[in-house]
């Protein structure tokens, strides 16, 4: 029989066609994987077995008896934690539990942006922010970083110069602490700086904050969010990093008046319950031990991996030792095509991501 053939009924604009998963590579440095042996399995199991025990029941409703913005406890243990690390002071109100930060990604873009708009961005950044802008068809705007993150002159330029020619930029995007891919954390006086510009051009922050409980020495600035005197920062963050991504909970913070017009955009009628639940019976009372245990073990691959490279490649690999985080970013010498190198090594059974991904 001839198979059915899909392809001309197709929607138009799609994304090319998925490849078929092989398996990760034999040495996978790409995707943000956490450590396996740092997922505290055990205490996942107790917490799980309590919370069904106590409140299985309530399973039978859709978002359980805490509404469409994900399960309560949780939501409580983040505004709680927020305050604590980020100086974020926000109810549980304020909090919108969504599957994995990606999901905070596209509510945050479907409630600002249409094709042709323009966005600001740190000129390197995730790949997954990158898509979607590339995507829906908007003009995102690079600013170059240094060894303090996003380099405000050039954000201040870049900012005028959309002024110049009639544009409003929808949002500035950042990832201030622990950036991807380089790893800088921007400084509490570029933080006030990017705030004053934001302010005075009428263009709001979107603060991408995953990374922030993954320093090695703990300190961290204040959130942007906190920082903000007139509300008009989102931020969102996400536990894949530090506990586990396959359990897809992220969390986005904002304003009534923004949060209530991403909320009817999140179609799927609330994110799986079961590690909502699992996340706000563990962490209360285990995250923040947890945390600082999964650090020592990042910071001791990072270091394997620093010397492997210092070894094998010597001057020809440049890094920074970041100050936190699951990623190094390498700079090979100018000759060196990343987009060849890539394949050769995955040949060799090593994933890397190279630059211009
Ligand atoms: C900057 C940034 N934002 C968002 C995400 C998405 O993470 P998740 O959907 O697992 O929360 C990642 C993942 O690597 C990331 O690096």
């Amino acid at each position: 029989m001839t198979p059915f053939d899909f392809a001309p009924l197709l929607a138009p604009g799609l994304p090319a066609a998925a490849a078929k998963w092989n398996g990760l590579a034999q040495y996978s440095f790409v995707g943000g994987n956490n450590d396996p042996d740092h997922v505290p399995v055990d205490r996942l199991i107790a917490a799980m077995t309590a919370v069904l025990q106590r409140e299985g029941t309530t399973l039978a409703t859709y978002g359980l008896d805490s509404g469409p913005q994900g399960y309560r406890p949780l939501r409580e243990f983040l505004a709680a934690k927020l305050r604590r690390t980020a100086g974020i002071v926000c109810t549980a109100d304020e909090i919108l539990i969504v599957s994995g930060s990606l999901q905070a990604l596209d509510l945050v873009n479907g409630a600002l942006l249409a094709r042709g708009d323009s966005i600001i961005t740190e000129a390197e950044t995730y790949q997954g922010s990158l898509n979607r802008w590339a995507r829906l068809g908007v003009n995102a705007v690079g600013i170059p970083l240094d060894r303090d993150g996003m380099r405000m002159d050039a954000l201040a330029s870049a900012l005028d110069d959309l002024k110049a020619r009639g544009v409003r930029a929808k949002y500035i995007y950042t990832v201030p602490t622990v950036q991807n891919p380089t790893g800088t954390i921007l400084t509490e006086a570029r933080r006030h700086e990017m705030l004053r510009l934001a302010g005075q051009h009428g263009v709001p922050i979107f603060e991408d904050d995953c990374y922030s409980d993954l320093i090695w020495d703990g300190k961290r600035p204040p959130a942007l969010y906190s920082m903000s005197q007139d509300g008009g920062v989102i931020h969102i963050g996400s536990f894949s990093k530090s506990i586990a991504p396959a359990l897809r909970v992220g969390y986005i913070v904002a304003p009534w008046p923004i949060l209530s017009r991403m909320l009817p955009l999140k179609t799927d009628a609330g994110s799986g319950a079961l590690e909502q639940m699992v996340l706000g019976e563990y962490c209360p009372q285990h995250f923040d031990a947890h945390v600082p245990e999964l650090n020592r073990g990042l910071r001791k691959k990072l270091e394997t991996l620093m010397d492997a490279l210092n070894e094998q490649f010597g001057t020809a690999a440049e890094f920074d030792d970041p100050k936190g985080g699951i990623f190094l970013w390498v700079k090979l010498p100018d000759v060196v095509d990343t987009m060849k190198l890539y394949k050769s090594a995955l040949a060799a059974g090593v994933a890397i991501n190279p630059g211009p991904e």
